[in-house]
């Protein structure tokens, strides 16, 4: 696996897959990886003929008093990990290289990003989409893979593929979750051992909540019933619980499938996130 930290390197790393017409798959990452990821660089890897990934904490998609100084570091591993999953690239800027001094430009989606996550990280998606679309420009894959573990993330990422007519596919692709059901996320390790033994309830409670849409139930139904469900867990401190329809996350109080229930919680000083999505019957 070849390994590229500046952008001008990424074009040189890519001049000869692209000149046999490779098929250029692009997996964008925060490093810390884990099986989530590795879905990812799998599928990645059996669709297309060539796959990069990116690793980079991005600081514009933390707010102010988030965990960007903390986050999980571990590049040596990543980079194993990475190439055994079938990278051929790996792309690892720096904070310079992907933001000169000089750079004026954000990448902003409106509406969708307004509810759920966005309400309670001012300033998030747009890191998200900004740093996203230049990695999509600088890689200029055929298809992009995003993990629905972050639904809203992949909506807004859809959205922005869309509205700036880019020519990327973005690939979905289901949440893998530890045995006992938490959804994989680098933020794990910020548990304690008493806060991982409870994690699950989070998922637990969207499965309920996702049990009453199946029966027919409304999203506010769906919601409360999530909601008392993750009350039984004291150590948890809810922040959201929203059920909305897919793709493009309206409230549509009409009961039934599709829907998608999604919560963010914390434990302790860790937020954690997750989702069911409920298709259509
Ligand atoms: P990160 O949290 O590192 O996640 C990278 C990709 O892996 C995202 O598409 C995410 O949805 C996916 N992923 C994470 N945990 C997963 C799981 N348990 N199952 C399936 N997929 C999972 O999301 C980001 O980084 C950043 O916001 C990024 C898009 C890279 C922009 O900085």
């Amino acid at each position: 696996m070849n390994v590229a930290r500046a952008i001008a390197e990424v074009g040189s790393a890519l001049r000869e897959a692209r000149a046999r017409q490779a098929v250029i798959g692009c997996v964008p990452t925060m490093g810390a990886l884990h099986e989530g990821h590795l879905s990812l660089v799998r599928r990645a890897r059996a669709e297309c003929d060539f796959v990069a990934v990116t690793i980079f904490v991005n600081p514009t998609q933390f707010a102010p008093g988030e965990d960007f100084a903390r986050y999980p570091r571990q590049e040596a591993r990543d980079l194993e990990l990475a190439g055994a999953a079938g990278a051929d690239l790996a792309f690892i800027p720096s904070v310079e290289e992907m933001y000169p001094p000089d750079a004026a430009t954000t990448v902003h989606v409106a509406r969708l990003t307004e509810p759920m996550c966005g309400a309670h990280r001012p300033g998030h998606f747009d890191g998200v989409t900004t740093i996203v679309a230049k990695l999509l420009n600088i890689v200029l894959p055929d298809r992009a893979y995003f993990g629905e573990k972050d639904y809203q993330q992949l909506c807004v990422i859809r959205r922005m593929v869309a509205d700036l007519n880019m020519a990327v596919e973005v690939v979905g692709c289901p949440t893998v979750r530890e045995p006992d059901g938490l959804a994989m996320s680098s933020r794990n390790a910020y548990l304690t051992e008493e806060e991982r033994k409870v994690a699950p309830s989070l998922h637990r409670a969207l499965a309920r909540g996702a049990e009453v849409i199946w029966q027919g139930g409304t999203a506010e139904e769906a919601e409360e019933a999530a909601r008392k469900s993750l009350a039984t867990e004291p150590l948890f401190r809810l922040q959201y619980v929203e059920a909305r329809r897919p793709d493009t996350l309206e409230r549509d109080e009409r009961p039934g499938p599709p829907m998608a229930i999604a919560a963010a919680a914390y434990l302790g000083s860790t937020r954690l996130i997750d989702n069911v999505i409920i298709e259509e019957a």
